[in-house]
């Protein structure tokens, strides 16, 4: 009886709408992938931590990074998983305005509905921190948040994440978590003049990179165990260790992922065309 009155309550709560469905234990996983915690930190507190404030400078001025953490007055407090997917996948928040493309949801955009739905289980675990960030500090024209819908027309591509039947399996979950959460393209790939990125030179490298840091290409003539290497631990095959914004991709990402998800991503590096 005791059994049966528990499955029933399961049962209710999974079906109450925006109840999380989602596995916060993979949603860590899927939060390491994305490096959100190099931009959404809080510099004021401690920098392993999403509450927002960190402050990234472009050529189009200061972007101050949200705190999404559950607070519900400063951080992400309240969003459905329908919310979130919306914002991650098409740059509109709840209210319907649309975001800036320093968030990079224009490869978050190519992550699955499944890894989504965790890493929002994962966010609603976090400790709420109540910091309230400032606004951005843009020059015009590009403060006017409206003006977003005209460059996503131009240049957003919400398509989500296409398997390439010819390439194997292990290809393909590299290159979904290169194109998809990881989101290397965005400091690799140059920018044209309205900030979007460069298909044509897509990976090989940004002289402008996010702080004005320069990006070289990731994609060096390297083996798949040279690869393997500067994921693991950022030496290069000339025993150099990768540094800048590099080595916190290393130490937040790559160096987390799994012996297979890290093969994935190294197989799709070296058979790069
Ligand atoms: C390169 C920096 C960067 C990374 C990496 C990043 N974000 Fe953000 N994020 C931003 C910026 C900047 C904004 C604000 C955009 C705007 O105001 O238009 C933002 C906004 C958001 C918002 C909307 C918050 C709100 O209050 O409306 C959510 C949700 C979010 N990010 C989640 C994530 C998650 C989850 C990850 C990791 C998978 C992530 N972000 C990774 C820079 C980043
Ligand atoms: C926040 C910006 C940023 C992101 C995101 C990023 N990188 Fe990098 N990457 C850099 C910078 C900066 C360097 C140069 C570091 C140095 O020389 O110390 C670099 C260097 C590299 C190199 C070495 C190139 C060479 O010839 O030495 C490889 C390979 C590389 N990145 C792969 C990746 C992969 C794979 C991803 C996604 C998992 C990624 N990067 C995401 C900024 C970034």
């Amino acid at each position: 009886m005791t059994r049966f009155c528990l499955l029933f309550l399961t049962i209710c709560l999974y079906s109450l709408p925006g109840f999380a469905t989602g596995d916060a234990v993979k949603g860590e996983y899927v939060l390491q992938m994305g490096g959100c915690i190099s931009c959404h930190q809080t510099p004021k507190r401690n920098h392993a931590e999403l509450g927002g404030g960190h402050a990234i400078k472009t050529p189009f001025g200061t972007f101050y990074v949200p705190n999404i953490t559950p607070d519900p007055d400063t951080g992400i407090g309240g969003w459905t998983d329908e919310d979130f997917i919306q914002a991650m996948t098409k740059g509109i928040s709840p209210e319907g305005s649309h975001y800036f493309p320093a968030f990079p949801y224009t490869s978050y955009a190519k992550m699955s509905q499944a890894d989504l739905i965790d890493l929002k289980a994962y966010l609603d675990t976090v400790a709420p921190i109540k910091n309230a960030v400032p606004n951005h500090d843009l020059s015009f024209p590009f403060n006017m948040r409206f003006l977003m819908f005209a460059w996503k027309m131009m240049f957003f591509d919400d398509a989500p994440f296409k398997i390439n039947p010819d390439k194997s399996d292990q290809w393909n979950r590299g290159a979904y978590i290169v194109n998809g959460p990881s989101h290397c393209g965005e400091c690799h790939t140059p920018r044209n003049i309205f900030g979007a990125l460069n298909a044509d030179m897509k990976f090989k490298g940004n002289p402008v990179g996010p702080d004005n840091e320069k990006i070289p290409s990731m994609l060096p003539q390297w083996e798949k165990a040279d690869f393997l290497t500067v994921l693991r631990m950022g030496m290069t095959p000339d025993g150099d260790f990768l540094g800048g914004s590099m080595g916190h991709v290393i130490k937040r990402t790559t160096s987390k992922l799994t012996k297979e998800d890290l093969h994935a991503v190294a197989t799709y590096l070296s058979e790069y065309e």
